[in-house]
């Protein structure tokens, strides 16, 4: 990645943010709680004591299992999703005031989802959607409007005489470009993009990733990219923070976490990547990780990875491991920096 735009000063930061989802009390439940099963046991704990920081005109990658926590941390990073504990600051101000979203937070960080159709209004023409937010926060005026529109759809590569047309008339990609020209739209410092090419093919991936490139080249974005796909991860970030069971199990620059990771479970991610590689004269396409994903409901106590990991030992099964420096990155695991792994 370029080192052009990235600044040494940290303009997004999460502290210690955590979210639990408690399912709603049925008179089922209130009577199993009376009869001694806790209903705080049945919480999910999407995301646990997260903390990192992204620095002005960063790309910081976000990767996990399905269900790790990501879109959760991206929607708090938002301020669209009240945190059950923790803060998230942009510049130093808090993205959420009293339980609400301010004003300011709703220009400042935009969000970009995985499926631009279900995201976009099938009744609103696509000049609509995109100038109705920028309208009714004062940054262009109503006359001004279409011409603004235009400078966006332009942007983003589209036809600027696109602005009559309805979503349904574009293509899946071009339906993407519109979600962000309307997210550009809003003049936002900080994108959050939650999975933006998972429902593309792989041509059209390569062309809205290099889109992104650009303008956040160009715009100076600071940006959370989220995907469960390595390889794009790695492509667009200048770090990368990998996820599992809601907390950041490594965190550092892409080379780093991706040439020498130092977590069991980022090394188990990389090598479950499909590709073909000779073992015991065979050819086998990856190496799944054992096991399963434990439940959120009830993770494992001590390292939440340690029924998975062919390293764990008694301390794991206790003692949650805390972000620490290991090799270029951070890692939490007790045994950070000690561990060979075979690739
Ligand atoms: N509104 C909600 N109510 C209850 N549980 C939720 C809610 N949103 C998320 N969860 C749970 O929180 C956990 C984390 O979900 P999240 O969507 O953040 O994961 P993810 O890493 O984005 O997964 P994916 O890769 O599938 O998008 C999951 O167990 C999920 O079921
Ligand atoms: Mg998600």
């Amino acid at each position: 990645m370029s080192e052009v735009s990235r600044s040494s000063e940290v303009f997004v930061t999460v502290e210690g943010i955590s979210r639990r989802f408690v399912p709603h009390v049925s008179l089922g439940d209130r009577i199993a709680a009376a009869l001694g099963s806790p209903l705080e046991q049945r919480a999910v704990r999407a995301v646990e004591d997260v903390s990192l920081s992204v620095r002005r005109g960063e790309v910081l990658g976000l990767v996990g299992e399905s269900g790790s926590g990501k879109s959760t941390l991206g929607r708090m990073i938002c301020g669209i999703l009240v945190p059950s504990a923790g803060l998230v600051r942009i510049d130093g101000e808090s993205v959420m005031s009293g339980g609400r979203r301010p004003r300011k937070t709703t220009t400042r960080v935009q969000m970009i989802f995985q499926d631009p159709y279900a995201s976009l209004d099938p009744r609103m023409r696509i000049g609509d959607t995109i100038a109705e937010g920028p309208i009714a926060h004062g940054l262009v005026s109503k006359a001004d409007s279409l011409a603004y529109v235009q400078h966006w759809l332009r942007r983003v590569g589209l036809d600027p005489d696109a602005a009559p047309r309805y979503p349904h008339q574009f293509s899946g990609g071009q339906r993407q470009r519109i979600a962000i020209a309307r997210a550009l739209a809003m003049k936002p410092d900080v994108l959050v993009c939650d999975e933006p090419v998972a429902s593309l093919d792989v041509s059209i991936q390569a062309q809205i990733l290099n889109l992104f490139l650009a303008l956040r080249q160009e715009l100076s974005l600071t940006m959370l990219f989220i995907s469960h796909h390595l390889g794009v991860v790695r492509h667009v970030s200048d770090r990368v923070a990998i996820m599992y069971l809601g907390r950041i199990v490594e965190i550092g620059t892409a080379d780093a976490v991706y040439t020498d990771p130092q977590h069991p479970y980022t090394q188990a991610l990389l090598a479950s990547v499909p590709q073909l590689v000779l073992e015991d004269d065979k050819m086998v396409s990856f190496k799944p990780i054992p096991g399963e994903l434990p439940s959120p409901m009830a993770p494992p106590p001590g390292c939440h990875f340690h029924l998975r990991c062919t390293f764990a030992q008694a301390r794991c099964r206790v003692e949650p491991p805390v972000l620490r420096p290991a090799g270029a990155q951070a890692a939490a695991c007790h045994f950070a920096g000690e561990l060979q792994f075979t690739r």
